[in-house]
């Protein structure tokens, strides 16, 4: 049987996917890149914004066609959208099996037994955010012990889950509906599960949370687990993603001094300058208490990077309003940005309450604006890398040709980041892939490190 895979969303996601397609391979199935040949496709979905549903369901049309030749195909939607959806979803005509995101370990099953059948089933959670049982917890937890892999991924790194689900209830998101309530994972079970990825090889590992800050095990917290990982020989790199800006412990920022293995690197979300706009998003804090979040951050790690994600065009967000947001950007002096328009997700108190009132053109020329605004800056952080040696873990051979090509072309361009999240792009052997090595920067753009391997 022959599996053809697509994967939407976040890290999370990638992350969900990696252990389902290794599921499939030991349950004996094989992958395929081509549809056509394909007996079973697996979609694993997103629902943050409209245009990420709208993918899967452009996906689904064309499933819906090649079902009319092959109806035996067996075409199974996973993750946040069919959580959000359920039975919705199984009324396509393309689909056969809806699963959730906690459902993810039952998968196989489903699978196996719609194999011949044309048969329709579901898998979610009635109710989300109704806390997991020890049982489920438990079978999540093996699961993602079972299947993770060193394989998949870039070559030396690998996605840890630390924590599942979310409790903060932005008002514009789906998350916590979608994965229900915020469950941190026990943290002997995450350190096994790494020492495991270390002895196959791996060397930097992501450690995943939608609040990763907020982990906390009975008394065991974010800060005591950076700690632990850091013991850990071999892990050579420790990355963390994404922080909320609320409560935080200034101790994840002394164990980035302390151990050189965690990167100097924080994703942390401001989502707008506005106090008027957080308090309606919900998101707990004033622009104040942010900067001084990261104020703090760079006083204990001076050279730690940040980056943000903001989203423009959220309801009643005034000119006035939007121009906090840029304030904010020049303040914070991110190292880079990812900006979002608002798109409203039904089940959602935003989308409940709050009309949809910023014009799309406008959502569009506020994130053009903002994205310029945060273009220089990052354009000027990277000029200052010019003449500077910096360590990179290698990622591959690099997607796309580029100009700033600086050495005649022996060997193919590399593309590598280094521990504060900066693309830095050489030339060198493939076999590089998975190593560190020393680059020296020659040349800055604003996304892009440009420079020659050292050694
Ligand atoms: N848990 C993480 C990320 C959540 S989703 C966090 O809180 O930081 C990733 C990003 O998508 C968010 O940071 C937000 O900027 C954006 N986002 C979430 N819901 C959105 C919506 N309804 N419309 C537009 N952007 C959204
Ligand atoms: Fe969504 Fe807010 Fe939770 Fe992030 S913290 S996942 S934006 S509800
Ligand atoms: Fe991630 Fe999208 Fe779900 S951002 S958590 S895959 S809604």
């Amino acid at each position: 049987m022959k599996v053809f895979l697509r994967s939407f969303g976040c890290q999370m996601n990638k992350l969900d996917t990696n252990l389902v397609v290794n599921s499939f391979l030991q349950a004996g199935f094989k992958l395929t890149q081509v549809l056509a040949q394909a007996d079973v496709v697996l979609v694993n979905t997103c629902s943050v914004r409209n245009h990420a549903e709208e993918r899967v369901l452009s996906l689904l049309g064309l499933l819906k066609h090649i079902k009319k030749t092959n109806p035996e195909l067996v075409v199974a939607v996973f993750g946040c959208m069919a959580q959000r959806l359920k039975e919705d979803l199984l009324s396509h005509e393309a689909v056969n099996i809806v699963c959730g995101p906690l459902q993810i370990p039952e998968l196989v099953n489903l699978v196996n037994k719609a194999v011949g059948q044309k048969t329709k089933s579901t898998a979610v959670s009635e109710d989300i955010r109704h806390k997991s049982s020890q049982q489920q917890s438990q079978q999540l937890d093996d699961f993602e012990y079972s299947y993770d892999s060193a394989e998949d991924n870039l070559p030396a790194q690998a996605y840890v889950r630390v924590m599942r689900g979310c409790d903060k209830f932005c008002s514009y998101c789906v998350v916590p509906y979608v994965r229900g309530p915020e469950a941190s994972r026990p943290p002997e079970k995450i350190i096994a599960q790494i020492k495991k990825l270390a002895d196959a090889g791996i060397k930097q590992v992501t450690l995943l949370g939608q609040t990763v800050n907020s982990y906390h095990y009975e008394d065991f917290s974010f800060a005591d687990l950076l700690y632990e990982v850091s013991k850990i020989t071999d892990i050579e790199w420790i990355k963390f993603v994404t922080c909320y800006p609320k409560n935080f412990d200034e101790r994840i920022f002394k164990a980035m001094i302390d151990l050189p293995k965690v990167c100097r690197y924080l994703h942390i979300p401001a989502q707008s300058g506005s106090d008027k706009i957080l308090k309606a998003m919900n998101r707990g804090y004033t622009c104040d208490q942010y900067l001084r979040i990261i104020d703090k951050a760079r006083e204990i790690v001076p050279d730690i990077a940040i980056a943000g994600d903001f989203i423009v065009g959220f309801p009643g967000e005034t000119q006035e309003d939007f121009q906090k947001s840029v304030e904010l950007i020049q303040k914070a002096q991110y190292k880079n940005c990812f900006i979002f328009k608002y798109s409203p997700r039904p089940g959602t108190r935003a989308d409940d309450k709050l009309a949809d009132d910023v014009p799309i053109e406008i959502k569009k020329q506020r994130n053009i604006e903002l994205l310029a605004v945060q273009g220089k800056i990052s354009a000027e952080l990277n000029k200052s890398f010019i003449g500077r040696t910096v360590k990179v873990l290698v990622e591959g051979a690099s997607g796309k040709s580029h100009l700033d090509n600086i050495d005649k072309k022996q060997h193919p361009q590399l593309i590598g980041r280094t521990s504060g999240d900066c693309i830095v792009v050489f030339d060198g052997p493939a076999d590089l892939a998975g190593r560190f090595v020393d680059v020296n920067i020659k040349r800055a753009s604003a996304l892009t490190l440009f420079g020659r391997s050292t050694d």
